[in-house]
């Protein structure tokens, strides 16, 4: 049985001289459901790509996909077309608001796990030809850690963790995060607190989690950013419209859009360290600061 999650990150990842682009894989997940993940990373990813970059946008949650939903896209084809081996990666990206490309879900498909190992090895050879298409693929996975969730988590090369001030939904962020841990697995996390009432709810929020992190399994956990609480988010979902179109000047959006800004300047720091995809890296960082 191939390990799925390393010939997905093999592949992902394998550098690909060829290539102008370096694509960088993020999983944005949560520990308790409905804290905003699908919002949050479509509209990330738009804030993204309004800045200069290209966005793949995957709905990774099998069971109860929804980003084609919330962007009013109809998609023809998605996730369980090419999981079935009858469409080619490329043939299931769709192109929605502001050209955000997108993989939708697809409901109704149990489990990774379940595919033959046939199957897995064209999805996995697929996603790896995503390399060098874009700057940043986007993972939207379901809530709690599913066995597709963690293989998603352990492929990509950073995960957001998003939570709510709610006690409940920081014990489950925490515990996600342990068990990943306990599971053997370095993954880099950074939070994003979102639905708060003000940034002292934020941080105290984030803080909580930290120290937790930071006491008992000895890692630390970066903060991205806070979004407020705000009625924007469900009206743009009622509408079915991304709020960076419905409401850019929200102050949900406003949040989004400070978490992109940092989320790029590190990014840009880390291209520095490394010298990954430097040079094209730093022209559009340098438009984008100018
Ligand atoms: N910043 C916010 N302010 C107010 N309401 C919000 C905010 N973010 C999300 N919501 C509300 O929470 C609902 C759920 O959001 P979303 O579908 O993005 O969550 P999710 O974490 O993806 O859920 P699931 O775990 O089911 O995938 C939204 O429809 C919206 O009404
Ligand atoms: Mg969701």
């Amino acid at each position: 049985m191939i390990d799925q999650a390393q010939a997905l990150r093999h592949l992902v990842h394998s550098k690909d001289l060829l290539s102008a682009k370096t694509t960088k894989v993020v999983t944005v997940t949560s520990g308790k459901g409905g804290v905003g993940k699908s919002n949050f990373s479509l509209n990330f990813g738009m804030a993204l790509q309004n800045r200069g970059y290209s966005v793949l946008l995957f709905d990774a949650d099998i069971s109860f996909a929804n980003i084609d939903v919330l962007m009013g896209t109809p998609a023809k084809y998605n996730l369980i077309h090419l999981l079935k081996g009858e469409k080619s990666i490329w043939e299931i990206i769709q192109i929605g608001p502001s050209g955000l490309q997108f993989i939708a879900g697809g409901s109704g498909f149990q489990d990774l796990v379940r595919l033959r190992e046939q199957e897995l090895e064209y999805f996995a050879e697929q996603i790896g030809k995503l390399h060098g298409h874009v700057d940043f693929i986007l993972f939207d996975t379901g809530a709690g850690l599913s066995k597709e969730t963690t293989k998603f988590i352990t492929a990509a090369e950073e995960t957001i963790v998003v939570t709510t001030p709610e006690p409940t939904s920081i014990t489950d962020a925490y515990a996600l995060i342990k068990m990943m841990h306990s599971m053997g697995h370095q993954v880099p996390f950074r939070l994003v607190v979102n639905r708060v009432a003000d940034d002292r709810e934020g941080a105290q929020t984030a803080d909580n989690i930290r120290q937790v992190a930071s006491k008992y399994i000895g890692i630390d956990i970066p903060v991205l950013g806070f979004i407020p609480d705000d009625v924007s988010v469900s009206k743009a979902v009622r509408r079915q419209t991304p709020l960076s179109v419905a409401f850019p000047n929200s102050e949900a959006m406003q949040g989004i859009d400070r978490i992109a800004s940092r989320f790029l300047m590190e990014e840009r720091s880390q291209a520095q360290k490394t010298t990954r995809g430097l040079s094209g890296f730093m022209q559009r960082m340098k438009k984008l600061w100018s």
